[in-house]
């Protein structure tokens, strides 16, 4: 029976639809939450379901995500997926009652996630879209200094994301590299999350300008492997964002904050870090404590991923349990991919459109 909100006792059961990459992160998210049975892991290909699962203790296996939705044990599920099949997995999830972690980006179209907000409304079910670097506490320190503000008014914000991935990433992939099944690349998928937190810090933002390049790893992908933008907040903060999977660094997110009363740059690297902070004595003071307390734990999975999917799988249970709204919730998801469609309109790409090079091909 679905775990009703005002039972706080009887431990939530969940499953992970999706065993690939990312999939030991949910394990470890939510085997770290407490009072929840990890039951299925179901992937479409049963070796990488097993495998999973005997380095979850997760009981029972699948290939068919029919097969978890038609369990009246599980109250909740991870779907982690190709983004071409978010849309049809969540709603189908949510139609058979359960709550949804879904991977980032909720959907591939503005449509099709406002459907998904609204059949998660209309369901009453938990729909949350995974961005764990909300999560972090860095960026909780700094969204808390902004809304005291202690950074003065945000004037500008500068965001720079440079990961490596390699032509076999998206050779050897089923989906990424692909309009069809990612949608885009490095802007939709590894700048994601840069993007995410940027917009939560500044309360919204709009595309002021942008574009879409492919040089590096022309030959291997469809999509975009760089992209760059200028957007704006509703208080006027302009933001400048650069993204590209064609370094040869495998992750480093750099995000500074530019106040008039104060200035921070951190990361969303592991751990997220604080590397400078300058003005007013409280938040210098403030800045000094967020350093002392930064984590020293190491992430089971992929070490960028980091670790906050933990936080995110704890308020989704607290969600699940509660009825309070999340941090992550579907409806911050949305917006998010609403801004994606706008900056992938604007900076050409997506739907199959060519993206322009950006430099010679390798
Ligand atoms: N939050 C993060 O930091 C983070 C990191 C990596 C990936 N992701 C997201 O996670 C999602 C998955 O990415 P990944 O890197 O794990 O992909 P992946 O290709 O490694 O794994 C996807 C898995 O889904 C399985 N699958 C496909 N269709 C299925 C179906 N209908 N039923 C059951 N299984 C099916 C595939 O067989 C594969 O094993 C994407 O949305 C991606 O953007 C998020």
């Amino acid at each position: 029976m679905n775990l009703l909100r005002s039972d706080t006792h009887t431990p939530l059961v969940h499953a992970i639809i999706g065993c690939g990459r990312v999939a030991p992160n949910h394990v470890d998210a939510f085997s770290a939450a407490g009072g929840v049975v990890l039951k299925w892991a179901c992937d479409r290909d049963m070796e990488a379901a097993r495998s999973l699962a005997r380095s979850g203790r997760i009981s029972a296996v699948t290939t068919d995500p029919a097969e978890v939705f038609a369990d009246a044990e599980v109250d909740s599920v991870s779907i982690a997926v190709d983004h071409a099949q978010h849309a049809p997995l969540v709603a189908a999830a949510l139609r058979a009652g359960k709550h949804v972690l879904v991977e980032k980006p909720l959907a591939m179209s503005d449509a099709e996630g406002a459907e998904l907000v609204a059949l998660g409304e209309r369901t009453g079910r938990v729909l949350s879209v995974v961005s764990q670097h909300r999560y972090d506490p860095v960026v909780q320190a700094v969204r808390s200094w902004l809304a005291k503000g202690l950074l003065g008014v945000p004037v500008a914000v500068d965001v720079t994301l440079q990961c490596g991935r390699t032509a076999p990433y998206y050779r050897d992939s089923y989906w990424r590299g692909t309009w069809a099944g990612e949608g885009g690349s490095a802007l939709v998928n590894q700048g994601y999350h840069a993007l995410d937190v940027v917009r939560w810090l500044c309360r919204g933002l709009e595309v002021v300008g942008a574009a879409a390049g492919s040089g590096q790893l022309r030959e291997a992908m469809e999509t975009e492997d760089t992209f760059a933008a200028l957007l704006r907040s509703p208080a006027g903060t302009l933001v400048t964002y650069s993204v590209t999977v064609a370094s040869v660094i495998s992750w480093r997110t750099r995000i500074g904050v530019v106040g008039s009363a104060g200035t921070v740059l951190f990361d969303l690297d592991h751990p997220g870090t604080l590397h400078l902070v300058d003005g007013g004595e409280e938040l210098v003071t403030a800045a000094r404590a967020e350093k002392a307390r930064a984590t020293r734990e190491q992430p089971s999975g992929i070490d960028y991923y980091g670790i906050s999917h933990r936080l995110q799988a704890a308020d989704f249970c607290r969600s699940v349990r509660t009825g309070d709204p999340m941090t992550a919730s579907g409806a911050a998801g949305l917006e998010t991919l609403r801004l994606l469609t706008q900056l992938y309109r604007a900076g050409g790409g997506r739907r199959g459109e060519p993206v322009a090079p950006a430099g010679p091909a390798r």
